[in-house]
């Protein structure tokens, strides 16, 4: 107990610039890792910023960079990140990685299936990020689109480079009337936004 006080007291405060720095390095292994591009973190970090987001929810943790964008943003504005990933492997990782850059404070990571996992998870949430398995995605948004606060925003990736799987999916985004969803210009694979009414 008093090891651990000792080691609390001595370990560096937390530093945004050390935690970018950790996510730069994680870039070497983007491409195995399947992360989204720096492009779509800095928008997920503005975004969580503008919306003063408490509550965030990530569906495809990987090894954790999306999610230490949403996290280094959480830590400013006093919210949290639930992010759920099936391979223990890639979970693993990601504690690592969230726990360089120090922010496992704000950070709930859950070894589980996402979809039973989040049709567990309460919301209400200001940020939901779908991100996994691409047949899947329609599953997800029908799952989270009542769990989203009006005005809140409802993101996911690949809606570019796997247009074609995803089609079921952009057609209900783009014809929902709880929704009204635009792409982000700049993502290089491609991310809508769907902004709940
Ligand atoms: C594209 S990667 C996520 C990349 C991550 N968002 C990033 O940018 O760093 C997709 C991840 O979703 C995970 N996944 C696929 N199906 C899943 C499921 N049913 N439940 C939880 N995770 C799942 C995969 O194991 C993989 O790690």
């Amino acid at each position: 107990m008093i090891a651990l006080l000792l080691l609390s007291l001595l370990a560096e405060p937390y530093s945004e610039e050390r935690a970018r720095a950790v996510l730069e390095s994680m870039r070497k292994d983007a491409r195995r890792h399947m992360s989204v591009d720096p492009e779509d973190g800095r928008y997920f970090y503005r975004l969580t910023v503008e919306l003063k987001a408490k509550r965030v929810l990530e569906i495809g943790t990987s090894a954790g960079y999306s999610g230490g964008w949403f996290a280094m943003a959480l830590k400013k504005t006093g919210g949290r990140l639930i992010t759920i990933e099936i391979d223990p492997e890639r979970h693993a990782a990601a504690l690592k990685n969230f726990a360089a850059m120090g922010v496992s404070d704000v950070v709930e990571a859950r070894l589980a299936n996402a979809l039973t996992e989040a049709a567990r998870i309460e919301g209400p949430f200001d940020i939901v990020l779908i991100d996994a398995w691409k047949p899947d995605y329609l599953r997800y948004y029908e799952l989270v689109l009542p769990k989203v606060r009006r005005g809140g925003a409802i993101l996911a990736h690949n809606t570019r480079n796997a247009a074609f799987t995803l089609r079921p999916f952009l057609e209900r985004i783009q014809n929902d009337p709880a929704v009204r969803t635009e792409f982000l210009d700049e993502s290089p694979q491609g991310l809508s936004v769907s902004w709940k009414k």
